[in-house]
């Protein structure tokens, strides 16, 4: 065990934990994507039925709840050594350097994935708040309608979309990170791995965003 308090207390350890539950992180995102996809039929009653259908599952699916205790698990691990790396490299060095140099480059990283991370935590929090407590615990059935009458609201579909962008930023730097940390940016694998990294962050929020702007324009959902 004292192996492991050693590797969890380096800021290798904490990377590569930071970088492991990013990655699982995806892996719920490309899911959870597949899912609110649906949303987008153009058969409004075919889209309600499904989406529905899948909510229900998803709320009341005694396997999923295990899958639950794994994300909420991969969300806590990720944000308290994101957390803990961060405010290690704040405390490196209090005085901030007149020029621009690899130090200085890395805590401007450091601070924009602080702050992405915390807005698309406030994100989190508010869509939880307003979808999963409602499907899982308020017995909610129309999950449809409740989220198509959201993603009409301008302030509410904005606000998503901006998180959207904030997501893609975040993992523009962090699946490139995760794979540095792994040791897997070497000459071999850098061209593949950035193309995958740029796609993981372009593609997945742009898909995401997709989904408010199809209501709020007026384009869905009649
Ligand atoms: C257009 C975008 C999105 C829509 C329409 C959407 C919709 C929903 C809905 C309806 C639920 C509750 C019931 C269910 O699981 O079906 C839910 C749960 C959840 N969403 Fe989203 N979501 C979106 C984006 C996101 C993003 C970007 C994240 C993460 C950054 C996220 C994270 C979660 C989590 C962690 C849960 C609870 C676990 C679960 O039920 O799967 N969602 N979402």
């Amino acid at each position: 065990m004292g192996w492991l308090f050693r590797f969890l207390s380096s800021s290798i350890g904490q990377k590569f934990i930071s970088g492991l539950t990013g990655l699982f992180l995806i892996s719920f995102l490309l899911v959870h994507l597949a899912g609110n996809l649906q949303l987008l039929n153009t058969d409004v009653e075919a889209a309600k039925t499904s989406f529905n259908a899948y909510s229900h599952f998803m709320s009341t699916n005694p396997i999923i709840r295990i899958l639950e205790i794994g994300l909420v698990l991969g969300f806590a691990l990720h944000i308290f050594y994101g957390l803990k790396l961060y405010f290690a490299n704040k405390a490196a060095r209090p005085v901030a350097y007149a020029t621009r140099d690899a130090n200085a480059n890395s805590k401007w990283t450091s601070r924009s994935m602080f702050l992405s991370g915390s807005i698309i935590l406030a994100f989190l929090i508010l869509h939880l708040l307003n979808f999963f407590v409602k499907a899982r615990f308020g017995g909610e059935e129309d999950m449809y309608t409740l989220v198509v009458e959201a993603f009409k609201l301008p302030y509410y579909s904005i606000f998503y979309v901006i998180a959207m962008i904030l997501l893609g930023l975040h993992l523009n730097h962090g699946f490139q990170s995760a794979f540095q940390t792994f040791g897997l940016l070497g000459k071999k694998y850098a061209s593949v791995i950035k193309g995958a990294g740029v796609a993981v962050a372009v593609i997945i929020p742009l898909l995401y965003a997709i989904i408010p702007l199809y209501f709020l324009l007026g384009i869905g959902g009649k």
